[in-house]
This record gives C-alpha cells, structure tokens and sequence, in this order.
C-alpha cells in the first residue's frame, strides 16, 4: 500500500496535500512541515538543500515510496540534489507559467511567488520557455507567509497586507495569477474579494483568474505511481509531522479535511 511523503517550510504544502486526497484517497501520506525553520523563502539554498535531505531521509525511514516536494522554493533549491542522492523519486512543484501564458486574454500573466523561487535558475527557465509571448508581472507575496502560519487567513489585516501585493498586478491588467507558493492558495478567498472589487471599480471587461499548480502536480504524481508499480491502497491515513509548534498545521487540516 502506497505511502506518499509530502513536506513544506511550514504548513502551505497542506494544499497539496488535499489535492492528493481528492485524486488518491486510497493512500497513506506523512507530511512534514518544518515549521521551526520557516519561512525558506529568503533563506540560503545550502540550508533549504540540507533541511530537504534531512527531512527526506525521515520520510523514507518512516516508508515513504514517493515524496512531494509541497513547496516551489525547495523544489528550486534542492530537488536536483535530492534526485540525484535518493533511490525514490520526487515530484516538485512548478509555478503555471505555461497554463498562465495559454490563458491570458490581455496577455498579462502574474506570478506570485517567494525570492528564492523568483531568482532560481528553475523558475527563469520555466519562465523562458513558456512565457515569450506574454509579459509577465512577479512579484514576492510580502508577508503572505507569516498570515498562513498564523492561520490569519481572511481578517482586515490579512486583506491590507495582500492588497498591497496584488492590487499593482492588476493595475498591470494581468488576467491570469499564478500562485507559485504553496501557502498562497490559502488565501484564494480574500485574494478573489480584493479581484471581486478592483473589478467593480475599474469595469473590467475581462476575467481574472487566480490558478493554483497542485492539480496538475498531483496528475503528474499519480502518472509517476503508476509508472513506477507503486499499489494504491483502500483507505488512506494521515500522519502529520512539525519541526516546531503544530498547532497551527493541525487547524488548518482540521478546514481542509472537513471541506
Ligand atoms: N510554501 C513555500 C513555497 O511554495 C515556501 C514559503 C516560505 O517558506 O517562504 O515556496
């Protein structure tokens, strides 16, 4: 029976994890939040590198046939060195650039991500192959982090903070946002309120979307399964693991697997 490994610098990968949970309810996943070293976005890469390796060697001690890399600044900083030092394989995230740039009508797509994410080779090679014909607004989600961790997700505050981020990409008319951070998705709904008003106030005419990687990261993570023969079990169980304090990881996946 399946056991799928997930982890994130903090509790954003539980995205993700309910992604998988949908598609592969049938699976066991241990998913490791290192919330003690949170957030890893402005971190050096030797550190997300080592943090990566150390929490891999857990989860395949604790079985794991496969792990998730639930975060796109490890997925830049260290799945390279984790493929090529573990015998599993690994599943990264990648921001949507492509789906992005296919989709645009104004042809301006947004990418919302952390500094280690947006200055990676990874991301400038995405970006290079897909995003020629579109111009592209990134900026880093300023202190969208610390509101998941803080389970702040939808108060006044958390509005300010994320308008200041988000209202200049749409004054950019990008139709498209890419959140290429796996704790953005957990603020979808007060991101689509501050959407939900730029539009009334400026009329647009054209649809914004907010798009989130992790269906088309789980679709890639079920082909990989199946490519590899690793069984799909009947009744998943969940283990969740934290570096630090746990609250927090425990709320949140209280909401999304009532959901
Ligand atoms: N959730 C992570 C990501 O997808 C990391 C955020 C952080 O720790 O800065 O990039």
């Amino acid at each position: 029976m399946a056991k799928i490994g997930i982890f994130d610098s903090g509790v954003g990968g539980l995205s993700v994890l309910r992604e998988i949970r949908k598609v592969l309810p049938g699976d066991d996943c241990i998913y490791f939040a290192d919330n003690a070293n949170c957030p890893y976005g402005t971190r050096d890469r030797n550190f997300i590198i080592d943090r990566a390796r150390e929490i891999s060697r857990f989860l395949i001690g604790e079985g794991c046939d496969i792990i998730v890399v639930a975060c796109n600044t490890a997925t830049a900083a260290a799945i390279s060195t984790l493929r090529a030092e573990f015998p599993i394989k690994f599943i990264g995230m990648e921001p949507a650039v492509k789906l992005a740039a296919e989709n645009t009508s104004t042809g301006v797509i947004g990418v919302l991500a952390t500094t280690g994410t947006l200055a990676a080779d990874k991301y400038k090679d995405t970006k290079g192959r897909f995003g020629n014909d579109t111009r592209i607004v990134e900026r880093v989600g300023q202190g969208f982090v610390e509101l998941v961790e803080n389970g702040d997700l939808e108060s006044p505050h958390s509005r300010e903070v994320v308008g200041q981020v988000l209202l200049p990409i749409l004054e950019e008319k990008a139709d498209r946002i890419v959140l290429g951070c796996t704790h953005y998705p957990f603020l979808e709904a007060t991101m689509l309120k501050i959407i939900e008003d730029f539009r009334t106030k400026h009329h647009t005419d054209y649809e914004i979307e907010l798009i989130d990687p992790a269906p088309a990261v789980v679709r890639q993570l079920a082909k990989v399964m199946e490519a590899e023969g690793i069984r799909h079990g009947k009744e998943g169980k969940i283990i969740l693991h934290s570096s630090g304090d746990g609250t927090v990881l425990h709320k949140l996946y209280g909401t999304i697997s009532a959901k």
